[in-house]
């Protein structure tokens, strides 16, 4: 178990604040004995919120191991009936993991204002796979898998006072925060959609570090990053996690300096990328003024529909976008496949990115809930599964509809209305979840490939994904320009088939 060693020092149900003010970080011990008035045996103490009859003792005697309170499951020791609060609850990921440690016995409690479903109805496009409405969900939720779900519609942006309220409310045990507007593309459209995105992202997390810090400085705070934070460095530098390993070494001229600890560049590649940026730094600084604890998650692209709560009843299925602006790319790609539209490629089609399926996503989460960093600690973890060309994916997934589901499927190669490079180095380390905290993927791409197929092939969801297909090829340019983008080119799988073993050729030569 990853986490059988942590201590009562990395939990959450322990109260630092007991006798010591612990969040008055920066200060000596000496300081803080002598406004206190404690004597030179002074140590950090806790307390713990489920066992008060342990009394005052050292947080770092007792571990996950010991404690009756921790019990062990499939991913690590988790806290008995623990309670998480997901900010984001009605999204494609919010709902799928609402639904996840519902089932495996966490109490649940989340947060929406349905922004995501006002956005998506603004560029008149629709999820395509329908969903129900928040008291159907939650009704569901209950009948089919016996799960109670404690909703409350705020605003986190908007609506402080009542977020704090609900947060004092339920005291929950760790924050998962993915209540943000989570488009690049949304981010282009124009001055008023990059200033709302950037509103509601940066200032939304910033106030709820205020809240976590006076209500639940103990809570782990589970925040959504991205990949895409970093770019894609020419350089070809590695894509550490967050911050530079200890043996990393800055050289200029004749002298060297350690860089070790320190937050790696970003190099965001839109005004949305930006607002995560953005949210690293504050976040990072929460941590070091008050103690916060926080896992900033490097999330890669996410893919799929499947987990088997989703998919235990049509009311419990989670949201699946493919217009231009919140479809993410191999969701796009296999609904483009579906009804005859030959897979968009941007440019060259050459671009990296890291990627993980919906289900192994959710084991990373329950895996980092499940191990807490320590107080003040700002921990980054790149949540990917591996990565691959858009071209490989093009390809992938236009054999498995070709194969499999005997679809007539072309790739067409369209102009990029994006800034980025087409063709860079990439070395992303993903290094932390598999080794310090268990992950092991459990789902192959082509395995959720076909399962999304599956799925979207149903006449219902193939009309719907027609009565939008306008919405697919791309209008928003990161230039301003408004205009639909231009086919460059258009090929038969074989084709492109072809040419990749030809590329493949030549760079062995
Ligand atoms: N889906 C991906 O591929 C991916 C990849 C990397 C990072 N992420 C990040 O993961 C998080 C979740 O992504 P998702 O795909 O589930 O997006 P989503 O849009 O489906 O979910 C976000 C949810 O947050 C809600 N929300 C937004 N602003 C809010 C506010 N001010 N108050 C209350 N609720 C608000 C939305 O209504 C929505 O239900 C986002 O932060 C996103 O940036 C997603």
């Amino acid at each position: 178990m990853h986490n059988k060693l942590c201590t009562c020092w990395n939990c959450p149900a322990i109260n630092l604040a007991g006798k010591v003010d612990f969040r008055a970080c920066g200060q000596s011990a000496k300081d803080l004995k002598e406004k206190m008035g404690l004597q030179d045996s002074f140590q950090i103490m806790a307390e713990c919120k489920r066992r008060p009859e342990l009394g005052l003792y050292d947080p770092m005697s007792i571990t996950f191991e010991e404690c009756p309170e921790w019990r062990e499951s499939p991913f690590g020791y988790l806290l008995k009936d623990m309670r998480v609060m997901i900010l984001g609850i009605d999204g494609y990921l919010g709902w799928t993991l609402a639904l996840w440690l519902g089932n495996r016995g966490l109490q649940v409690s989340g947060v929406d204002n349905y922004n995501r479903r006002i956005w998506v109805k603004e560029r008149g496009a629709h999820t395509v796979v329908p969903i129900s409405r928040m008291s159907e969900r939650l009704q569901a939720a209950k009948e089919v898998l016996n799960i109670d779900i404690n909703f409350r519609e705020i605003d986190i942006a908007n609506e402080r006072e009542r977020l704090k309220e609900f947060i004092d409310e339920v005291k929950p045990e760790a924050i998962i925060h993915y209540a943000e507007c989570p488009s690049a593309p949304f981010s282009m459209i124009d001055a008023d959609h990059a200033i709302y995105v950037q509103k509601n992202n940066v200032l939304g997390t910033l106030g709820l570090l205020f809240i976590m810090r006076d209500i639940v400085p103990e809570s782990s705070l589970l925040k959504l990053g991205t990949m895409g934070e970093y770019g894609t460095p020419l350089t070809g530098r590695p894509l550490f996690e967050g911050m530079f390993p200890s043996d990393a070494i800055l050289k200029w001229g004749d002298r060297e300096w350690s860089l070790g600890g320190e937050l790696t560049p970003r190099d965001p590649p839109s005004f949305y990328h930006a607002s995560k940026v953005q949210d690293t730094f504050n976040i990072a600084e929460a941590c070091k003024y008050w103690w916060l604890r926080s896992h900033d998650i490097m999330q890669g692209v996410i893919y799929g529909v499947h987990t088997d709560q989703v998919a235990a009843d049509p009311r419990l299925r989670t949201r699946f976008d493919i217009d231009e602006w919140f479809g993410t790319v191999i969701n796009r790609l296999v609904a483009q496949a579906i009804i005859g539209i030959p897979l968009t490629l941007y440019g060259t089609g050459e671009q990296i990115r890291g990627f993980i399926a919906l289900e192994d996503a959710m084991q990373c989460m329950t895996r980092l809930i499940a191990h807490p960093p320590e107080p003040g600690q700002y921990a980054v973890a790149n949540q990917i599964s591996g990565y691959y060309s858009l071209r490989e994916l093009a390809i992938t997934i236009a054999k498995i509809g070709k194969e499999e589901f005997n679809l007539p499927v072309k790739i067409q190669r369209i102009e990029n209305p994006r800034v980025e490079s087409e063709r860079h180095p990439f070395e992303p380390i993903f290094e932390n979840l598999p080794k310090r905290f268990g992950f092991v993927p459990c789902v192959r791409l082509e395995e959720e490939v076909y399962r999304t197929y599956k799925l979207l092939i149903q006449p219902e969801i193939r009309r719907r994904i027609e009565e939008k297909k306008h919405h697919i090829i791309p209008k928003t340019w990161w230039s301003g320009e408004k205009r639909r983008v231009e086919t460059l080119e258009i090929f038969e799988i074989e084709e492109e088939i072809n040419r990749s073993n030809e590329r493949l050729e030549h760079s062995r030569r």
